[in-house]
């Protein structure tokens, strides 16, 4: 077993010490020294202390199984359309799902309200949403999220207000969309003026949550070029660097979207090149899919220093294509792994590795059959942990239980069958002879809910499973 001191009385959650050798909850208390609260493995169970090294193998170490899970790209406000989108691609699912959604939390002329008597109150809806989207990203283990919410500074920033009273660690993303041509005339900005004002004002609501930026983050979102005006995604590359922010947006996830953005920008030279131009490809933006980047783009995305949310299950879902994440790694790319709520079905993070292992399967089939293109299980969860950390510009801070690093974890528990064939029925069954990296691979391919016991964020306990 192991055990890991924790110092909680400052707020933030900081790992003291870890030591791996430790053998009971007394043996630590010696070994550390203390009788502060010392975080210890039960039995029958192990620790991923995230995935340590650049060989992205899992270190394990006996005690339970335990790591943060971060989810580099989700749209909080399209919660309610998790698992609708029928047989519709990007550009029709947008018209055709996730306008009428997102309007529908700020504008009572949303075509979700067309058949309403009375037009519900959006602030009632967004708070109902956001409410259950969080409390559910915790308990499938999600400790830290990049949120889109939606373009109304009201209902962005009761999402910020709630995941900051829950406590989980997130970035707030006040979606930019101002584009006559590509948005609809019920959900957009009048202008730029518009989208860089409320921009600002949800700036400084996060900010006044968190002066530290630590637990909560605005993350500046133009929602993906072709929803932008030229002028606006100029300043709100300019925004970002001045007040040093994270940026978050879409890259070329569709054929029929690429196509869109080489028709509306002429001038510049691909995709990566628009988001460049604008000052947007910055070592602090994440850009969620890159499924069909030119090796030229990739370069260039390598060159800033920008990172990459893959979302698996989004680009199976909307038929977006297969995502090269081992070209990716092999680059030295940056890559995380995203929900992409409701391009994806699923808000769990063990979900998005999960396809990221399959897709990669897929990838291999395309390639002549080559193995090297397959993610194995542990490759997944360090995408989910480590890349992650490294996606949402937390290196060192989130993603393995190493001294100074952030106490961001879930407890995960698997289910043992006894001798009389019943057991806890966590939806993993442990026959007692799996060897470690067994249960591990149990966990990945069944594992949901039902696994996560608590979960905790900078120290503080924000879910229990009971
Ligand atoms: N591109 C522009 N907007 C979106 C969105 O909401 N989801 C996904 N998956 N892609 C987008
Ligand atoms: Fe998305």
């Amino acid at each position: 077993t192991g055990a890991v001191l924790v110092d909680s009385s400052d707020g933030k959650g900081i790992i003291q010490k870890a030591d791996w050798t430790v053998a009971s909850p007394d043996d630590a208390i010696t070994k550390f020294g203390v009788k502060a609260p010392v975080v210890i493995a039960k039995e029958n169970g192990f620790f991923f202390p995230g995935f340590i090294g650049k060989s992205r193998c899992t270190r394990l170490v006996l005690g339970r199984v335990a790591n943060d899970c971060i989810d580099t790209h989700i749209h909080a406000s399209q919660y309610p359309n998790a698992g609708i989108f029928g047989k519709s691609t990007l550009l029709d699912w947008l018209t055709t799902y996730t306008f009428p959604l997102e309007s529908s939390y700020g504008n009572v002329k949303s075509p979700m309200y067309k058949d309403a008597v009375e037009p519900p109150d959006p602030l009632t809806r967004a708070n109902k949403v956001y409410n259950r989207l969080i409390n559910r990203t915790l308990a499938n283990g999600t400790t830290t999220a990049s949120y889109y919410a939606t373009i109304h500074l009201e209902a962005t920033n009761l999402l910020a207000q709630i995941a900051f009273q829950k406590g989980q660690r997130a970035y707030i993303g006040r979606v930019c969309m101002d584009r006559p041509e590509t948005c609809p005339d019920y959900y957009r900005d009048e202008s730029t003026e518009e989208t860089i004002t409320n921009t600002k004002a949800s700036i400084k609501f996060c900010r006044e949550l968190d002066p530290s930026g630590e637990l909560l983050a605005h993350i500046i979102t133009p929602r993906f070029a072709p929803s932008c005006l030229p002028e606006t995604l100029s300043q709100l590359g300019a925004l970002a660097k001045d007040e040093d922010l994270r940026v978050q947006t879409h890259i070329s996830e569709n054929l029929n979207e690429v196509e869109l953005v080489r028709e509306l920008f002429p001038d510049q030279k691909s995709y990566a090149d628009v988001y460049d131009h604008h000052g947007l490809l910055t070592a602090k933006t994440i850009l969620a899919h890159a499924v069909h980047l030119s090796k030229e783009e990739m370069r260039l995305v390598k060159q800033r220093n920008s990172k990459i949310s893959h979302c698996p299950a989004s680009n199976s879902a909307l038929g977006s294509g297969f995502c090269p994440v081992r070209q990716m790694l092999d680059e030295g790319l940056e890559v995380g792994l995203g929900t992409d709520v409701s391009g994806g079905y699923s808000p769990s993070i063990l979900d998005a590795a999960r396809n990221a292992c399959i897709v990669s399967r897929h990838v291999g089939h395309l390639n002549n059959g080559d193995s090297k293109y397959n993610l194995g299980v542990s490759e997944a969860l360090w995408l989910g942990t480590m890349g992650g950390a490294k996606v949402v510009g937390m290196e060192g801070r989130l993603g393995g239980f190493e001294e100074g690093m952030l106490w961001d974890v879930q407890e995960i528990n698997l289910g043992e069958v006894g001798e009389d064939g019943q057991g806890e029925d966590t939806g993993v069954d442990i026959f007692g002879w799996e060897r470690w990296d067994d249960r591990v691979a149990k966990w990945l391919w069944n594992g949901d809910e039902r696994t996560v016991g608590r979960v905790w964020v900078g120290g503080r306990l924000v879910h229990e499973r009971r």
